[in-house]
């Protein structure tokens, strides 16, 4: 199959990103980070989440952050939203954009969010309808599509339930994560074929990790399924509170100069994105996990 001519990045450094960092990260630093990720061009920001501090404290000024936000013209700074009382604090601050989160694994969807598959999509389905009303656009994620930490293998039919399940409620996208960043190319491209059976290829996003290296390679596979909406973080940052061991998100610079060589466009500016890197990489006191970053940072050395 061809390679989409465009492909749409989804920046998540923001919230994936920042969610497992346990220092305390100042809400200006947040802030200062999502403008130069605007400034490079991205035009999708996944900004905060309005979830349970108690669960996850590192996004616990996500109203502070919404009120703070120097909206710029034509991006987009969606929100994660785990029920109606998420979904109402994220509106009071002026979210406009939500996404909900399921999982393909039983047991991950208890950690993560402390309830089964089926009454999680029974908790999204008021949010959905609000937001329908509203006029909030909702995306839809799946964790755990190629593996799950507690559960190991997922079955492929499971995936397909749960895109299926928040397609047909209402999602306009259907990101599928692979959470702990297991898979591996062939079954990347599976996966996709057998979701893609049930939501429409152009309404599908990856979402992967990198924990094995694997995430580029796995891109490429479903990029030639069709998948034109990727997920990733500025400098590779990530992971999950509820799936340890699992590593950052691909990292956006690392996707950026893979499309530049294929000559598909993504409206990024990967010099101004490193920059971004670099900045939240400073005040966080870490290397780049993204080799892209690391050779672009040697070059200005
Ligand atoms: P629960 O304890 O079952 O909720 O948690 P509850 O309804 O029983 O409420 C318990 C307490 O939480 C109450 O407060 C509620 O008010 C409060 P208390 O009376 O004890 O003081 N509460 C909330 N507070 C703020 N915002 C809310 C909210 N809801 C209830 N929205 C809950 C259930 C879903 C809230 C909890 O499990 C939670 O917040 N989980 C979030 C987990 C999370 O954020 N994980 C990371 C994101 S998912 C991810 O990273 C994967 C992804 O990247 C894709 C991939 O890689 O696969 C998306
Ligand atoms: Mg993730």
């Amino acid at each position: 199959m061809s390679l989409p001519s465009k492909v749409k990045i989804v920046e998540v450094g923001p919230r994936d990103g920042l969610q497992n960092e346990k220092s305390p990260i100042a809400t200006a630093d947040k802030l200062t980070f999502i403008d130069m990720l605007a400034d490079a061009g991205l035009s999708v920001i996944e900004a905060t989440a309005f979830v349970s501090p108690k669960w996850v404290p590192q996004m616990a000024d996500h109203a502070e952050l919404m009120t703070g936000l120097q909206r710029r013209a034509g991006v987009r700074y969606p929100v994660l939203v785990p029920n109606m009382k998420g979904y109402e604090a994220a509106r009071a601050v002026g979210a406009d954009e939500i996404a909900v989160f399921a999982a393909a694994s039983e047991a991950f969807s208890q950690k993560n969010i402390n309830c089964s598959i089926a009454d999680s999509l029974e908790r999204f389905a008021p949010v959905v309808e609000a937001a329908k009303r509203d006029g909030v656009a909702v995306r839809g994620y799946v964790s755990c599509v190629l593996g799950c930490p507690y559960q190991g293998d997922v079955p492929l039919a499971d995936v397909v339930r749960v895109a299926k399940a928040l397609h047909d409620m209402g999602c306009y996208e259907v990101s599928l994560g692979d959470t702990i960043g297991v898979g591996t190319p062939a079954k990347a491209r599976e996966m996709i074929r057998a979701v893609a059976a049930a939501v429409p290829v152009t309404q599908l996003a990856a979402h992967f990790h990198d924990t094995y290296g694997q995430a580029i390679a796995n891109l490429f596979a479903v990029l030639e399924e069709g998948v034109a909406t990727v997920d990733s973080s500025a400098a590779g940052l990530g992971g999950c509170p509820y799936a340890k061991g699992a590593s950052g998100n691909v990292a956006t610079e690392d996707v950026v100069y893979l499309l530049n060589g294929l000559g598909i466009e993504t409206g990024v500016n990967l010099e101004k994105l490193a920059a971004a890197g670099r900045f939240i990489n400073g005040r966080l006191g870490k290397a780049p996990a993204s080799k892209v970053a690391a050779a672009l940072a040697a070059q200005l050395a």
